[in-house]
């Protein structure tokens, strides 16, 4: 596994072999079994793969958390080298901004929704690294996760709308035994709001129980029993729970087509999200 901070390296391995294919995952690090499992789909779904690690600051607002973002290198190059990755793109912030740089990739309505209400800015500084790394690996499918659900739908339109040479391929949601959605922030969960974590994901499950198998329709009523369950448990502080498409983001009045359930929870100072996407209501 070569491991390098070298764009023109990157570049040199890409086309060593120009009739391969490539996979891409590009992550934050701090690696857990959901990075691990995009990156054993790339291994698998490619003749080659390719993994950065990169904690963007472009995407965290001033007041986030970039600094007390978890570093685990050895880890996750550990990780990598388990799944099968054949390259590992490890940049600084001077190697993706340098001098001098100002260019930004804007996608319209969709990044000021739901997540983005609450992050300004954030999607811009993902679509900006994203298409970056796309730029600089080239690759023939790249792999991203459903927990970051918004993530998805902001790069699928960006793939589109800027025709980008590659399939974006969305990986399911990895949980715990108890349905808490993996994510590097769950580490930072006191034993107590772990024990009630998994409350994020039963209110989605009951939510999508309420629609698929009692046949509600009206979406207020769906939010409305997601922010009880929330507000029912200790420390857990609501931010959003939404019942929206899973094209326009736009939140529901009247549930068809393809539906996105998703919620933001604060617990103590950890804030988690999670998401359920339904396909064709009718
Ligand atoms: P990061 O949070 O490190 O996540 C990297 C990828 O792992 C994302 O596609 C994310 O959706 C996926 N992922 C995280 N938790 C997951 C889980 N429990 N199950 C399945 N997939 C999961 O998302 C980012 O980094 C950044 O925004 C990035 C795309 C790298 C741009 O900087």
């Amino acid at each position: 596994m070569l491991v390098t901070n070298n764009i023109d390296e990157i570049r040199q391995a890409r086309w060593a072999d120009p009739t391969a294919s490539w996979g891409l995952v590009p992550t934050m690090g701090a690696l857990h079994a959901g990075h691990l499992s995009l990156a054993e789909r790339a291994v698998s779904e490619n003749d080659k793969a390719c993994a950065t690690i990169f904690v963007n600051p472009t995407q965290f607002a001033p007041t986030d958390d970039l600094d007390k973002y978890p570093r685990t290198l050895q880890h996750d190059l550990d990780t990598f080298e388990s799944a099968g990755i054949d390259l590992v793109f490890t940049p600084t912030p001077d190697i993706m901004y340098p001098a001098g740089f100002g260019t930004r990739v804007l996608v319209d309505g969709i990044t000021d929704k739901l997540e983005g209400e609450y992050r300004p800015g954030h999607f811009d500084g993902v679509t900006q690294v994203v298409t970056k790394l796309f730029n600089i690996v080239q690759p023939t499918r790249a792999y991203f996760g459903q927990k970051d659900a918004q993530q998805t739908v902001v790069l699928k339109k960006m793939v589109r709308d800027l025709n980008f040479n590659l399939d974006l391929i969305v990986c399911p949601t990895v949980r715990e035994a108890d349905g808490l959605a993996m994510s590097s922030r769950n580490r930072y969960l006191t034993m107590t709001q772990r024990a009630n974590a998994p409350v994020l994901h039963a209110a989605l499950q009951r939510a999508a129980d309420m629609i698929v198998e009692e046949g509600v329709r009206n979406a207020e009523k769906v939010r409305q029993a997601i922010r009880k369950m929330i507000n029912q448990t200790p420390e857990a502080k609501l931010i959003y729970a939404s019942v929206a498409s899973g094209v326009t983001l736009d939140e529901l009045e009247k549930i068809h087509g393809e539906i996105l359930i998703s919620l933001a929870v604060r617990l103590g100072e950890t804030r988690l999200i999670d998401n359920l996407m339904l396909k064709d209501v009718e």
